[in-house]
């Protein structure tokens, strides 16, 4: 795990985070990234591990501890890591996406470092460049309560780590070309579990988890997809949600939970079953082939195989995503729950502020020079060779990008794209209400770095602002993901309280790679150390800024 040889890198580290407590413990990590044979749909193929594990390392950590990832990039590609839900308070420098940072090249090596800072929960990891996800590099990043912070439920006996989600056959390679080639990857060829997938009655398959009767478990649980939603069961046993995204949750018991693309979420299960084999069965959702996998539970001296058969999926097309719809509803933070949280003044009391601006998403496709595209209210947003925070910092920000190409409200009746860096200016502390619509058939999530926002309503339809009036405005979770599903809606609110540039995406790859994203540049009015760290004197150069003096320090 962590090695203690970087304790100059330990000591820099200090300097440059003005504000992080020198107290707070630093876990040290190297990472060698590679190409390796993966087959988690039993197809051997190249994948991209992490010291040599598909799904990479778990990093392990508690609230406020300091990350140092050292990560040596030994692929024939550039590659940025990122830390999808890790807000990286006045830190986008090491947020690990294309408009932050450049790539850290083919034979290099870079250090991110950042602090879990006020937050706990699952999160995950993954490689940002080109369509690299599709061949690995992710895996789970846990943030634990401080000691002293009571967790509102019992220590579990042990915790899972589980990320599962469709996948492709054809490799990240290939699925660029034809992204670049101007058509569509299509449908996953089936899902994964932990890089394995098995089918009902597979006699060698082996188990995810052993359980002691009696005793009740984490399991976190991510999907790692590219798009499809899944509906995951265990056979015989219920589980209780505990956290999602990061927040404690009212602890509900479900049969059954829709876990959408990106999203991350911990249940505790109870071993009270006769002691055998059990599966994790794991299906698609709102897709037209269902597809499932499933994964061997075992008890301790258990003794027999899992029955065959399995719990049936919840209802697909338009009763299912009435159903989902009400389990969204059915998640709530926990007020009571103690927890670090980011931003806890405004946590308590988001319904009572007052909205300063609006922000209404719609995406949409359409075909441009003959090449497919996804956009938001009409810009299909480009990664630019210059990272769009090192412009701006810079003072370039003009040669690179032209701020609000995108607008506030989308085009109507208007499918057409325009190809751009897209970059909305916000004011730092503004109260934001952001509304996705989805006019589209097929469902879709979407995720912001650098915050967690209240997911406060998903409804069929168009959004309208009487629609406020159904806003949970009391316990929404704060989180940093949310499903939006056929020509429906949903509206989230934040409040833009760390500077930096962050990334709004779909979290559907082929979505973000061909231009469903957009940053938010959010500055500090003052360039002030209160609001934002230095310039790392480690960051990497590119593009325009490369080998230029640093611009002034902030104060
Ligand atoms: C993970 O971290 C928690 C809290 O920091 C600790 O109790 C636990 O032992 C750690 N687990 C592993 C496998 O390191
Ligand atoms: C690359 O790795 C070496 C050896 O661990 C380390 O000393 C150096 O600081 C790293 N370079 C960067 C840019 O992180
Ligand atoms: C919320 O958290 C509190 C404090 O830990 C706990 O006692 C309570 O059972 C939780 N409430 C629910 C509904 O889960
Ligand atoms: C919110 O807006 C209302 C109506 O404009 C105003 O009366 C109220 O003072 C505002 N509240 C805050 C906290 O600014
Ligand atoms: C961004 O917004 C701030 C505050 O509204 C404004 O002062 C600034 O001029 C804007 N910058 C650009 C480039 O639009």
């Amino acid at each position: 795990m962590g090695s203690h040889k970087s304790l100059f890198a330990a000591a820099l580290f200090v300097c440059m985070l003005a504000g992080a407590l020198a107290e707070d413990p630093y876990l040290f990590f190297d990472w060698k990234v590679t190409y390796g044979t993966i087959a988690p749909l039993g197809v051997p193929q190249q994948g991209i591990l992490i010291n040599g594990e598909f799904p990479g390392p778990v990093i392990n950590c508690t609230s406020n501890n300091n990350i140092v990832v050292n990560v040596f990039n030994y692929l024939d590609e550039p590659l940025l890591l990122t830390w999808a839900g890790i807000q990286q308070r006045k830190n986008s420098w090491q947020d690990g996406t294309p408009g932050t940072m450049c790539p850290i090249l083919p034979g290099t090596n870079y250090t991110y470092k950042f602090q879990v800072k006020d937050q706990i929960g699952s999160y995950i990891y993954f490689p940002t460049t080109g369509l690299q996800r599709a061949s690995g590099g992710m895996g789970m990043l846990k943030v634990h309560s401080r000691e002293l912070i009571p967790v509102p439920f019992d220590m579990p006996a042990d915790e899972f780590a589980v990320l599962l989600g469709d996948w492709y056959n054809k490799g990240h390679k290939t699925l660029k070309r034809i992204l670049d080639s101007g058509r569509s990857i299509g449908k996953p060829d089936g899902i994964q579990i932990n890089g394995k997938s098995s089918s009902v009655g597979d006699a060698a398959a082996q188990p995810l988890a052993v359980m002691e009767p009696g005793k009740t478990y984490r399991y976190r649980v991510c999907n790692v997809g590219m798009k499809l939603s899944v509906n995951f069961r265990f056979q015989g046993h219920t589980m209780k949600l505990v956290e999602l995204e990061g927040s404690h949750t009212v602890q509900n018991v479900y049969d059954s939970l829709d876990l959408h693309v990106g999203q991350c979420l911990s249940v505790l299960v109870t071993a009270d079953q006769a002691p055998k084999d059990y599966y994790l069965v794991v299906s698609s959702r709102f897709s037209k082939k269902v597809m499932s996998t499933v994964a061997v539970i075992r008890y301790k001296n258990g003794n027999g195989a899992a029955s065959l058969s399995i719990p049936p999926p919840p209802a697909e097309n338009r009763a299912g995503i009435a159903w989902s719809m009400n389990q969204f509803r059915s998640f709530r933070w926990n007020l009571t729950a103690s927890a670090a949280r980011p931003n806890p003044q405004g946590s308590y009391h988001y319904g009572k502020i007052n909205i300063t601006r609006t922000i209404k998403i719609a995406n949409s496709h359409a075909v441009v020079d003959g090449k497919l595209r996804f956009g938001i209210n009409g810009i299909s947003h480009v990664n630019t060779e210059t990272p769009l925070k090192l412009a701006e910092y810079f003072g370039l920000g003009d040669k690179v990008f032209t701020y609000n190409l995108m607008k506030d409200e989308p085009t109507e009746g208007d499918n057409k794209l325009a190809l751009a860096p897209s970059v909305v200016n916000a004011t730092f502390r503004n109260f934001v209400e952001i509304i996705f619509e989805n006019r589209e058939k097929t469902i879709q999530t979407w995720h912001l770095d650098g915050y967690s926002f209240f997911a406060v309503a998903v409804e069929p339809g168009r959004w309208a602002p009487e629609k406020r009036k159904n806003y949970n405005l009391l316990d929404a979770v704060s989180r940093h993901t949310i499903q939006v599903y056929p020509n429906s809606w949903a509206a989230v609110m934040t409040t833009l309280d760390n500077a930096g540039m962050w990334n709004l995406r779909s979290d559907m790859l082929e979505r973000t790679y061909l231009g469903q994203q957009f940053y938010f540049s959010v500055l500090s009015p003052e360039n002030s150390l209160r609001d934002e760290y230095n310039i790392f004197p480690t960051q990497q150069l590119c593009g325009i800024v490369s080998g230029l003096p640093m611009p002034a320090p902030y104060h």
